[in-house]
């Protein structure tokens, strides 16, 4: 069995947390696709070439300490805009896609770009300043210092870089349900994800 679950949309919305219980309840796989930037951000921070860093990664890149940190999301937003770095990773989040059993993917272009057929399309979105104020809890609680107006600060460049860039900009896909969890807890977006999975099984 193939299905695909794409779920796009900004930082900090919740795509990460509704991908990882659908693939509990679905028993699909599940990719971060966020992280394969941020292990090409990182080594890029390390000295590396992006494009180099890009074609190379391994698994240990993927499970690299700090990849995180907000540092290193501003390295992975940077990257990300380079044509060649986003090339040499289609082919990789393409075949985690058609993964037998089911997957799911969360990004900015899963639906536009790596998966149009996607039998599910999330934009999962909510206010820069809701995002913030998750974002810096997470990172209260994960040890990091940032101040609420330099995550904000940091929330907004990352949505500018990756909203305007000309390659894969992060948008909805046409067919996309947009999700606004600005207003929504995480267990009322949980569950209207669920039941429109659940609508095309
Ligand atoms: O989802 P995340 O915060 O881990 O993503 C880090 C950065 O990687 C994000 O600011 C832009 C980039 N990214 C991307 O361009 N395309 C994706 N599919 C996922 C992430």
């Amino acid at each position: 069995m193939r299905f695909t679950v794409a779920i796009d949309g900004p930082a900090a919305a919740g795509k990460g947390t509704i991908s990882r219980v659908l693939a509990r309840r679905f028993g699909f796989a599940h990719l971060d696709t966020g992280l394969l930037y941020r292990a090409v951000g990182k080594r890029v921070m390390g000295g590396d070439d992006p494009l180099v860093a890009a074609r190379s990664l391994t698994a240990a890149d993927l499970a690299a300490p700090g990849l995180r940190d907000p540092e290193v999301a501003q390295a992975a937003s940077r990257v990300a805009v380079i044509p060649e770095v986003r090339a040499a990773l289609v082919d990789f989040q393409r075949a985690f896609a058609r993964t037998e059993g089911g997957a799911v993917l969360d990004g900015r272009d899963i639906g536009t770009v790596i998966c149009p057929g996607a039998e599910v399309k999330l934009f999962v979105t909510a206010s820069a300043e809701v995002r913030a104020r998750r974002r810096y809890d997470e990172d209260m609680a994960a040890g990091h210092a940032l101040s609420y107006d330099d995550v904000l600060a940091e929330v907004r460049a990352r949505d500018d870089r990756d909203t305007n860039r000309a390659d894969a900009p992060l948008r909805p896909a046409e067919d996309a349900v947009i999700v606004d969890t600005s207003q929504m807890s995480v267990d009322e977006a949980v569950a209207e994800a669920v039941r429109l999975v659940e609508a095309r099984l």
